[in-house]
């Protein structure tokens, strides 16, 4: 018979008949006969081709291969406990990987949700890929990750979605320009010859701003394309010109652009969490949308929305 048949049982009896320094007593540890732990031990001696046991002075010892064999099997054992505990951890979310892929938009406030949550759960393996609203598209039609943010999901008839947070587009302007000066709400006319930062095409904002524009008739004819948020919002600081852009980029520094009040704005808009319908949600993914539900509302208390229970087709919203 060779080594490989050796069961964990064995190994189990072997350990607690050397810690217990006798037969009998872990017999009744293991809630065993003392043949049956017996008969065990000398199994494992037969298969490992090795006494490993002996009396010495009436005391049970291990013998040196004994001796090696409980360093092994403490360390098998350990190991397998370790699997079992990972195996549960896994199966209730609370370790695995999770792959988020994320509109740019949101990349203003989604890392922040995820610092949170990477402290309280520090066995899970987080990766985050961040893409404008056709790049995201394309991961999300090869099913790259567990979960995508968009604020336009795919027009795919199997997406899932939960609306989590608001993200209200608004109008910026350099800080010293001349509209700036009047305080009070404008019309989007009178700032339709500005030059406008425009976001690349396969951007949901600039998609968002066209449809706004042509759902109002207006037309812009001085843009200009920049392909990032923060390129846009760099431009409108060094008056490069006005641009309407997710209020999430200027929170935290408002002092650099002026938020225009203009008739029509913001456009409501909001980000939702998106999967498809045929794939499983994992454990941890599960675990995620869980704690968005029950911390969001402390973390962003201005955008926080009330997360619906259940995943809905984009369509039907
Ligand atoms: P994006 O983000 O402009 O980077 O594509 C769009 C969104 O908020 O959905």
């Amino acid at each position: 018979m060779a080594k490989s048949h050796i069961t964990f049982r064995q190994l189990e009896v072997f350990q607690e008949v050397i810690r217990e320094g006798s037969v009998s007593r872990a017999a009744e540890r293991l809630y065993l006969t003392q043949p049956t732990v017996s008969i065990q031990l000398r199994k494992l001696s037969t298969l490992l081709g090795v006494e490993l046991i002996e009396y010495r002075n009436n005391q049970l010892q291990p013998t040196d291969e004994g001796l090696m064999l409980f360093a092994a099997s403490a360390d098998i054992l350990a190991r397998l406990k370790e699997l079992e505990n990972g195996i549960d951890q896994i199966q209730i979310g609370s370790r695995g990987r999770l792959s988020l892929a994320i509109v740019t938009t949101a990349n203003y406030v989604v890392p922040k949700l995820l610092g949170m949550f990477g402290r309280m759960y520090p066995e899970v393996e987080l990766s985050l890929f961040t893409g404008n609203r056709q790049e995201i598209i394309q991961r999300y039609m090869r099913q790259a990750d567990d979960l995508y943010v968009f604020s336009q999901p795919p027009a795919d008839p199997d997406v899932l979605t939960l609306p989590f947070l608001k993200n209200p587009l608004v109008v910026i302007a350099p800080k010293n320009h001349l509209v700036t000066e009047k305080r009070s709400q404008t019309n989007f006319e009178k700032l339709s010859q500005e030059r406008f930062l425009l976001r690349e095409s396969g951007s949901g904002t600039g998609g968002s701003f066209q449809n706004w524009l042509s759902r109002n008739d207006h037309l812009l004819n001085n843009t200009l394309t920049v392909a990032s948020n923060e390129g846009i919002f760099l431009g409108v600081a060094s008056e490069m010109g006005m641009a309407v852009i997710s209020e999430h980029v200027i929170r935290s520094r408002k002092e650099s652009v002026v938020e225009l009040e203009v008739k029509g704005f913001p456009i409501e808009g909001q980000w939702y969490l998106a999967r498809k319908r045929q794939t499983r949600l994992s454990p941890v993914a599960k675990v995620f949308v869980e704690y968005l539900r029950e911390h969001l509302e402390s973390l962003e208390p201005d955008y926080a929305l009330e997360i619906p229970h259940k995943w809905a087709p984009y369509s039907l919203l």
